[in-house]
């Protein structure tokens, strides 16, 4: 009952980067606030962050090698980007929910357009922190 969360670009920064948009809380604070909800859950979380897409892509076969239940992925940039990404959630059966913080889709055009999206079994986004909880709830709901 393990769930990878992956984390990409620049949400190394979180609680320092943009504040405004994407609150004060750190990565590291929300793993933990993650690890106390799964256990309550009877899940198991592992938390990764990389700066790097094709990192992500090998998380991704990963996920399905080691039979992780479900992946949590927030791509960052990379969302509005990867069509690797996008091929690398096709590639494998463990379902994937997109997390954002914020709503990209009232944000900037270029946000709009999302490839993880694409591939995703569901999307939770704009609601801060509160975004990755609500996608790991749906998880242990068997909403995906
Ligand atoms: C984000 C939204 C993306 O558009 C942006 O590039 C990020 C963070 C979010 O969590 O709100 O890096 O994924």
């Amino acid at each position: 009952n393990r769930v990878l969360v992956l984390n990409g670009p620049n949400l190394n920064l979180l609680g320092l980067r943009e504040p405004e948009i994407y609150g004060s809380v750190t990565l590291d604070e929300i793993a933990g606030m993650l690890e106390d909800r799964a256990s309550a859950l009877s899940l198991e979380i592992d938390m990764r962050q990389t700066n790097h897409e094709g990192m992500l892509v090998d998380w991704l076969h990963e996920a399905q090698a080691e039979g992780m239940r479900a992946v949590l992925l927030n791509a960052g940039a990379y969302t509005h980007t990867s069509i690797a990404l996008l091929d690398a959630i096709k590639a494998i059966r463990t379902p994937v929910v997109e997390v954002h913080l914020s709503d990209p889709k009232s944000r900037e055009p270029f946000r709009h357009l999302s490839y993880v999206g694409m591939a995703a079994a569901l999307t939770v986004e704009g609601h801060g922190a509160d975004s990755y909880r609500i996608a790991l709830e749906a998880v242990a709901e068997g909403k995906v």
